[in-house]
């Protein structure tokens, strides 16, 4: 809901209080828990690990897709909005959850996937029956073009396709269907087809299945792919670059000319009405900052935050997955330092190092050998400290790595077996070229089964599982470290509570410091002090934090210039507290830092140190 439409008794200030001081949980079902040893997750598993959820502290849960779907893309191709699919539960098994959630003080968010459907929801089988089928313009029919002989020689097959557009999965945008002889757009699987958003009855009819859902006590969505639903509707050909098959059609359907209305619209239909407490969160792939300030503007009304992807694509050549390159921090804190800054007045962060389509964070961005844990936290501090909504991934919150597949046959993912299959076959690269390309960022490496404790498939299945379970379960699972005070999940535990209890977290603004350090992310936050008026927890309480991370296993000195930070209070670090290393590096014994002969300030390798101070006090 936005500002203006908050209940009369609520002060404005607030109406977006709660999801600022909010940490979202992602659930990917498949691999979470498996009840009944089908070797797939449920919502009865989900329901069973209420209780962990509520123990970590987060305060809402995004559900990835449980709705009926025939799986080509593990949920995300759906053929019943309103019903859950057999694989995972039931409705009534849906209905539990919310309630075991609300019991337990934690919201319920859908995934809406609207740019498309399956091809086996009845509206596509509809469409594709007939061109006069009321429904055929529910989705994008072009006819055959003119085949091209030169442009065709591109490709082993002819090019009759209506545009040059490459689909995310390899192979091109569009399907040929003999019974009409027409051509329908998918940018995803071709099990996949875009729905025609320019089409009121589409988005009158998504509006009225988004309004089931609330009605049906779920407490938000999050948005797949929402800035691809408005395209260029003249369809045009795209760029193609060097040693690519297809033409890149991302600047003709990536925040297109209706977005806006679109999503003002959607609010008025579904949110202007509601009283409070949801949540919107717009997956958004290629969003600039600019954009991202429009969409998340509460006076616009159109969502309260959107996932860009601009942190997720430096380790790659030119955005392309498959051609990893090494990550530079400078640029990590360049980009994230620059959403920082242009969401500050207006708009809203979400915050995230990984997801269902992203590789894990540790191996990713930390150290998964031998700092695995003090990475691990690490990266969780760094993050969660930033100005905006934190969201962990399952099984992030225990630093389960990435995993090493062996041949193909041993991915489940459709964009991996696409990309292999398209590579192998037409690029002419070999078996062994394209498996050590796509290893460190395929999205496999994020679904392997969640690691609940170091029995046989980690306690995830008593079944097969349909995807192999990470062996380093057995020392790397959550039975392990619950009750662990120094773990990857009580550190998460940790920093999830200091968000809620430090207003300074949740409401404070951000300075990044040391830009061009190639190894220290430092940042502070602050509440502007208001003399006597500011009491801690009050909206400004003269709060100070001091964030630093080392990203490297070595010894770092952050050169803050500042001194004063020394003497100032260690509320979070993930080195076990040790007054007396303080002392024998001539630091105060009180003090937590640990200085450089030339006053810098040292960190150990992968040190998070969180230091507070208060002015106002
Ligand atoms: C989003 C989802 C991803 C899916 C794609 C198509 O990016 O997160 O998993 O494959 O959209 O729905
Ligand atoms: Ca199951």
């Amino acid at each position: 809901m936005t500002v203006e439409q908050a209940p009369a008794e609520t002060p404005k200030a607030t109406a977006r209080d709660w999801f600022q001081r909010a940490v979202v949980y992602q659930i990917y079902p498949r691999s979470f828990a498996d009840s009944n040893g089908d070797g797939i997750g449920d919502l009865r598993g989900i329901i069973s690990k209420l209780d962990y959820l509520q123990r970590l502290g987060v305060d809402v849960v995004w559900l990835s897709p449980i709705y009926t779907s025939p799986q080509d893309d593990n949920g995300y191709d759906i053929s019943d909005y309103r019903n859950v699919d057999p694989l995972f539960g039931t409705l009534e098994e849906l209905r539990e959850l919310t309630d075991g959630l609300h019991a337990r003080g934690m919201k319920l968010v859908m995934d809406l996937v609207v740019n498309h459907t399956s091809d086996e929801h009845p509206w596509f089988v509809e469409s594709r029956s007939s061109k006069e089928n009321p429904k055929r313009d529910w989705y994008w029919w072009r006819p055959p073009r003119e085949v091209d002989a030169r442009a065709s020689q591109r490709r082993a097959a002819a090019a009759a396709e209506p545009n040059n557009w490459g689909s995310a999965f390899s192979g091109p945008a569009w399907e040929f269907d003999q019974a009409t002889g027409e051509y329908y757009l998918h940018i995803f699987s071709k099990k996949q087809p875009d729905l025609n958003w320019e089409n009121p009855e589409v988005r009158a009819a998504v509006y009225e299945m988004m309004n089931w859902w609330l009605d049906r006590g779920v407490d938000g969505f999050r948005m797949d792919v929402i800035n691809f639903i408005s395209k260029d509707i003249s369809l045009p050909d795209g760029p193609v670059a060097d040693g690519k098959l297809f033409g890149d059609g991302s600047p003709f359907y990536i925040d297109g000319p209706r977005m806006h209305e679109f999503l003002q619209e959607m609010h008025r239909e579904v949110f202007a009405s509601r009283t409070g407490g949801l949540l919107t969160v717009g997956e958004m792939p290629g969003v600039t900052v600019e954009d991202a300030v429009l969409y998340t503007d509460p006076a616009r009304a159109e969502v309260d935050m959107v996932f860009q992807f601009e942190h997720v694509a430096l380790d790659q050549e030119e955005g392309d997955k498959w051609r990893p390159k090494k990550l530079l921090l400078t640029e990590l804190k360049q980009t994230l330092g620059r959403w920082q800054e242009g969401l500050a007045e207006t708009g809203w962060n979400s915050l995230y190092w990984g997801n269902h389509d992203q590789a894990r964070a540790v191996s990713r961005f930390g150290d998964d050998g031998k700092y695995r844990e003090h990475s691990a936290k690490m990266l969780a501090g760094i993050l969660h400290l930033h100005r905006g909504t934190p969201y962990v991934y399952q099984g992030e919150g225990l630093g389960m790595t990435n995993m090493t597949f062996g041949a193909i046959s041993d991915y489940r993912d459709i964009e991996v077996l696409n990309h292999h299959r398209e590579a192998t076959t037409h690029l002419g690269h070999t078996d062994a070229e394209v498996l050590a390309a796509l290893a460190p960022l395929n999205r496999d490496n994020a679904r392997t089964p969640v690691q609940w404790d170091a029995s046989r498939h980690a306690g995830f299945t008593t079944g097969a599982p349909w995807i192999a379970v990470n062996p380093n379960a057995n020392h790397i699972n959550a039975a392990a470290q619950m009750d662990d005070p120094d773990s990857v999940y009580s550190f998460y535990r940790k920093v999830i509570a200091l968000r809620h209890a430090e207003p300074v977290v949740s409401h404070g603004d951000f300075t990044m410091l040391l830009p061009d350090d190639p190894h220290v992310y430092a940042f502070t936050r602050a509440l502007a002090g208001s003399g006597s008026a500011g009491s801690p927890g009050s909206p400004a309480d003269g709060t100070q934090i001091l964030v630093l991370g080392n990203f490297s296993g070595e010894e770092r000195d952050a050169q803050l210039g500042d001194q004063t930070w020394h003497d100032a209070e260690l509320v979070l670090g993930n080195y076990p507290s040790d007054a007396g290393a303080a002392a024998r590096d001539g630091g105060s014994a009180a003090s937590a830092v640990r200085s450089s002969a030339a006053g810098a300030m040292r960190l150990r390798p992968w040190e998070l140190l969180v230091l507070r101070r208060r002015s106002g006090a």
